[in-house]
């Protein structure tokens, strides 16, 4: 089975296992059941079965799933067993919080190339990483072969940038603007807008 053939939903839970599997290893827990850990995520233990399911066989009936060996298939699944780089476009107060966030690092997300239109900001430096112009942005991310990016640009800005991004070979955006973006379909883009997230809390409060 080809990675086109997994449910987009199905992949959206794969990090969320990760994410929980990998708390356990670090609380040196060895051996998880699906029940535990859909009552953990509030996910039904069948649903979970039937997610895991798609890539193999992982749990043996009864004796539940060895932690380290799903940790590391979901990881080869992902393709985040690997270190990748990433461009951060918009070194304003998101680009700022992104730049100092370990969490990236930590999971095998590097930030390597920052971008700014704004003069006063080319040169300077967030987390030791210099701030580079974004005319600069093709020639840079060619150099470095990086295919993925952020956008924490101004909206009116996102889509120009976008374009810049995927023309530089950039193939998954993660847009922060409060915009939808326009992209071929051999690129992938996921949205944070905690605007569209506080609307769907709204509707149930
Ligand atoms: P900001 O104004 O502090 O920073 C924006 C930065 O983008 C500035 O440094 C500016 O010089 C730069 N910029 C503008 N046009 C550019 C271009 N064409 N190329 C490169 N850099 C360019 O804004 P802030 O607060 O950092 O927000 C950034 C984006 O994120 C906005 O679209 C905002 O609506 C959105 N936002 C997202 C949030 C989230 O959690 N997803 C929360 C708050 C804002």
């Amino acid at each position: 089975m080809g990675p086109d053939d997994i449910p987009d939903i199905v992949i959206s839970r794969l990090p969320v296992y990760l994410r929980a599997l990998t708390r356990m290893q670090a609380a040196s827990q060895e051996i998880t059941s699906s029940k535990e850990l859909g009552d953990r995520l509030g996910i039904s233990s069948a649903q979970i079965r039937k997610d895991l399911s798609h890539f193999g066989e992982f749990g043996k009936q009864g004796t539940g799933y060895q932690i380290k060996f799903l940790v590391d298939q979901l990881r080869r699944i992902l393709k985040v067993e690997r270190e990748w780089d990433v461009a951060l476009v918009g070194a304003g107060a998101i680009g700022h919080a992104l730049a100092h966030y370990d969490g990236f690092y930590d999971r095998g997300f590097r930030i390597m190339l920052i971008f700014d239109s704004d003069p006063a900001k080319i040169g300077t430096h967030i987390n030791g990483f210099e701030i580079c112009d974004v005319a600069r942005l093709g020639e840079l991310i060619q150099r470095h072969s990086i295919t993925l990016a952020m956008v924490a640009v101004p909206a009116d800005a996102a889509q120009a940038v976008t374009d810049e991004l995927v023309k530089a070979g950039v193939r998954g955006i993660l847009n922060y603007a409060p915009i939808n973006l326009t992209v071929a379909e051999n690129v992938h883009v996921q949205y944070i807008d905690p605007v569209v997230h506080l609307q769907r809390i709204t509707y149930y409060v």
